[in-house]
């Protein structure tokens, strides 16, 4: 193992350039483990974000030379080339400062594809009965623990193509909502998802599927999203 690494990191806005780096190798590092070090001992305005580093927040996830990943549970023995490393922040986002970029409008597609739970029942309602077997809830447990990392997002074509496209995370999310028999919203959601920049705009590349850290398959819930939007159609009912 090289004792050193040598990392090029980027700084500045979208208009910045890459800086190199040494870092000392460690046995068991990871690269959110040499970002952290290039700030606290050679780069203290390098501006980056992270919060929990077990894989929960999804805060983390940066490029790691050429593919958005999760920094916190990355092994640089698992990505690194030769002695070398290239960070650079998420693609198809706007980057407020090196490796920080601006989640906005990537939440804000969560929102504009009714992303949210709305139940009709209150406090003192007995809780809905929902059988862990059955097909729908299946379907929604296989996206639930999307942490909003942003690295499907960051390696999806068509956001890069055509920027209004809500994308596999904000897509993901409905077709688990479509799949909680508890939610009042269906029409409205949707509606909201089979529009032009919708889940019919996906070219089921699957770089969403092959990227998330979480094991989940955006391709797959955004095809059930075409086929139920489908289904509504051909009945009249969107
Ligand atoms: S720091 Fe929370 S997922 Fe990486």
């Amino acid at each position: 193992m090289p004792s050193n690494l040598r990392v090029k990191v980027w700084r500045g806005g979208a208009g910045g350039d890459f800086s190199t780096y040494e870092v000392p190798r460690q046995a068991s590092q990871t690269v959110l483990d040499v970002v952290t070090y290039i700030q606290r001992r050679l780069e203290p305005t390098l501006s980056y974000r992270f919060s929990c580093r077990v894989g929960m927040c999804g805060s983390c996830a940066m490029t790691v030379n050429g593919v958005a990943r999760w920094t916190c549970r990355t092994h640089v023995s698992k990505v690194v080339d030769g002695d070398s490393l290239e960070i650079a922040p998420l693609a198809n986002l706007p980057v407020i400062k090196d490796l920080a970029t601006d989640m906005g409008e990537f939440f804000d597609k969560w929102a504009r594809a009714k992303g949210r739970f709305r139940g009709a029942r209150a406090r003192h309602d007995d809780f809905a009965r929902i059988d862990p077997a059955s097909p729908e809830r299946i379907a929604a447990n296989a996206g639930i623990e999307c942490i909003g990392c942003g690295a499907c997002y960051a390696s999806c074509d068509v956001v890069a193509w055509r920027p209004d496209y809500l994308g596999p995370a904000a897509l993901n999310r409905a077709w688990t909502l479509v799949n909680d028999l508890r939610d009042i919203d269906q029409a409205e959601r949707l509606r909201a998802v089979a529009g032009d920049a919708g889940c019919h705009a996906c070219h089921t590349q699957g770089s969403c599927t092959e990227r998330c850290p979480k094991a989940i398959a955006p391709t797959a819930g955004i095809s059930g999203l075409k086929r139920l939007a489908a289904r509504r159609a051909m009945r009249g009912e969107l």
